[in-house]
């Protein structure tokens, strides 16, 4: 494995397959009483978040808590970007303390990528690992997600999976992207026009999934599993849809729709990176039934980030990279 992990296409198939194997033996350190393993013990890990975050950041701190890392958590409103310090500066000054990996989360899409280079050119052994950065990819959803699905599912190969809602701003859906074909599924990207990127089709084509405006054509086709991205309210900066009910009506996991799913194929899941706008792209009934794989995804996500967190960090490959 490469020393940072910045997108889902830093994995070659051997790491791929090495990451969703050892997160689903981290997975077992769950169910202990006694939450610590001696993995990381020694190393330091700084949560560096300049956006929002519930599970992304917890999980990763519960992460390289449970291996005995030191985590440290920094957020954008409390560091000294708030006075008007640079990214690079506050990057550079945290790897000058020392420090063993930062799990970056930003606005601006490619900025884990930027701070990766900057150590790199100075020859700072800090391993980088995006946590989300704008539009663009989080490696490390996009890992949970196929994990639950592997839980749930067995083996990808051949499963039909669609991608539901706002792909526009997701990187969710970007990093989900790369994976999941890798894995032997079969996507299906759904999105109004007004949220689907410019290019789609091309890029649908070249990549080899498929897109569509209409959901209950998709629903009707059969799925095994249907991921509803969250409507991102916070990016959107003109009018993408005319009415929240309208976007519902044509794009929310309804009741009514969450029936033709089980109707179809009994054992299709329904998962949502979160958070969820309940009532908008998903049902609360939806959200809560015994299909949806919400709170698996939490759960795996923790292991998930372990495992991400070792093979960067103390397996063989990766504390030589
Ligand atoms: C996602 C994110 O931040 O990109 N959330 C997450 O990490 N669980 C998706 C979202 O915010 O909608």
């Amino acid at each position: 494995m490469t020393r940072h992990l910045l997108s889902i296409a830093d994995l070659d198939d051997a790491a791929l397959r090495a990451v969703l194997d050892t997160a689903a033996e981290m997975h077992e350190v769950q169910h202990r009483e006694v939450k610590k393993i001696p993995t990381l013990r020694g190393r330091t890990i700084i949560n560096l978040f300049f956006e929002d975050s519930t599970r992304t950041r917890s999980s990763f701190e519960v992460a390289g808590k449970w291996m005995s890392a030191d985590t440290i958590n920094i957020t954008g409103k409390g560091s000294s970007t708030s006075k008007g310090e640079s990214l690079r500066d506050t990057v550079r000054t945290i790897a000058a303390m020392g420090v063993d990996a930062i799990v970056m989360r930003h606005s601006a899409s490619g900025a884990a990528h930027q701070v990766a280079r900057w150590f790199d050119e100075t020859g700072t052994r800090v391993s980088v690992v995006n946590a989300g950065d704008g539009l663009h990819e989080h490696p490390t959803q996009a890992l949970l997600d196929a994990y639950t699905l592997e839980r749930r599912l067995g083996s990808l190969e051949g499963r039909h999976v669609a991608i539901v809602g706002d792909v526009t701003h997701s990187r969710v859906f970007r990093s989900n992207l790369l994976s999941l074909p890798r894995l032997g599924a079969r996507v299906t990207v759904v999105a109004p026009p007004t949220l689907m990127p410019s290019g789609s089709r091309a890029w649908a084509q070249r990549d080899g999934f498929t897109l569509s405006h209409d959901l209950d054509d998709v629903l009707a086709e059969g799925v095994d599993a249907l991921m509803m991205l969250r409507v991102q309210k916070e990016r959107m900066t003109g009018g993408f849809f005319p009415t929240p009910r309208e976007y519902t009506v044509g794009y929310g996991l309804t009741r009514g729709r969450l029936e033709v799913l089980s109707t179809h194929r009994p054992d299709a899941v329904i998962l949502h990176p979160g958070p969820m706008n309940r009532g908008l792209e998903i049902a609360a009934d939806a959200a809560d039934a015994a299909s949806s794989l919400v709170l698996d995804q939490v759960s795996s996500g923790v292991a998930v980030r372990m495992s991400v967190l070792y093979h960067l960090l103390a397996s063989a490959e990766g504390a030589a990279a």
